[in-house]
């Protein structure tokens, strides 16, 4: 008997996962976006089930797409503010967290500033648990979303020339995004400033470089990150408006990139900062592509996580 392709209660990173997972995860999310396309855009794969937004950090993108993506799959769903909630009056994440579960919470989709969050609920908990970004440290699904795009759009993954663009050091979204290329066989260049970008990032199998204009060249994918200002510690670079001049995506380089080359962000985008505003708003943008293609792939990361299998018929 063969071994399932999926079986894990929690997705906690890329860089626990084989690269025949995180294929056999897309696929799923292929399937699931059709689901999008129907008129009852509903399944009722997780129907009986609760799912739980439990994001101690802000968000638009990830916690409205895990909320709708439950809502498609026909789950309950409950979402906890930090500021309404009775974190404010020093209930630790533990205390919180179980009286979830005492609630029947089957899957909490948690973000937290703090690292390893997400794997600290994983061993407490029997609920299912998904990251939805922990510190500096993994935003999985965002990887995957952009990896879906990649895929959708260029047909495959593998052999081509992916840059990260931006601040890598503190960027979640980074490290996911490098576990996944390299695991698909793409090959992926960093570049940003220097104290941004350091070299031990080499060591992920990744190239790193300081000229902008030799990361974006030949590039047939540009990832373009914001500086993320809330986990500096201190000051990296000199202002934003070198770092513009230095590192943006203007007109002229945008210019001498490939023509059929993508041009993505994870999201907020700062515009005129470090992406054009036209650049964004261009048809090589496939910035809300992106965001479209995360309801797919985190309605096959609840399904999955929740024991779900494809038969003939669809999902079970
Ligand atoms: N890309 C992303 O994580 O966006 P949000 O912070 O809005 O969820």
């Amino acid at each position: 008997m063969t071994a399932p392709a999926w079986n894990r209660k929690d997705l906690l990173s890329i860089q626990e996962l084989s690269a025949n997972e995180i294929k056999f995860l897309l696929d799923t999310a292929t399937a699931f976006k059709q689901v999008g396309a129907r008129t009852i855009k509903k399944v009722p794969s997780l129907r009986g089930k609760t799912m739980v937004n439990l994001f101690i950090e802000p968000s638009t993108r990830t916690r409205s797409s895990f909320e709708l993506a439950a809502k498609r799959l026909s789950a309950d769903v409950i979402n906890i503010t930090p500021t309404a909630s009775s974190i404010v009056k020093g209930e630790t994440l533990k205390d919180t967290a179980l009286n979830l579960q005492a609630l029947s919470a089957d899957i909490i989709v948690v973000r937290h500033s703090a690292a390893g969050a997400p794997h600290f609920l994983a061993r407490l908990l029997r609920a299912s648990i998904v990251n939805a970004g922990d510190g500096a440290h993994e935003h999985p699904t965002q990887a995957l979303l952009d990896a879906f795009t990649i895929r959708e759009k260029k047909g495959r993954i593998k052999g081509l020339k992916i840059t990260i663009l931006g601040d890598i050091l503190y960027s979640r979204v980074a490290r996911s995004n490098i576990w996944l290329l390299t695991k698909l066989g793409a090959h992926v260049t960093l570049a940003g400033p220097s104290t941004l970008v350091p070299r031990i990032f080499e060591e992920l199998g990744c190239h790193v470089t300081y000229d902008i204009d030799e990361a974006i060249r030949d590039a047939d994918v540009i990832n373009l990150l914001r500086i993320q200002h809330e986990r500096q510690r201190q000051t990296m670079f000199p202002g934003i408006g070198e770092y513009t001049a230095m590192f943006g995506l203007n007109k002229e380089r945008f210019a001498a990139t490939k023509p059929d080359s993508l041009i993505m962000h994870p999201g907020p985008i700062n515009r005129g900062v470090e992406i054009d505003s036209e650049i964004a708003d261009s048809g090589r943008s496939v910035i809300l592509e992106q965001v479209t293609n995360g309801l797919a792939v985190r309605m096959a990361v609840l399904f999955l996580c929740s024991g779900g299998r494809f038969s003939a018929e669809g999902a079970e």
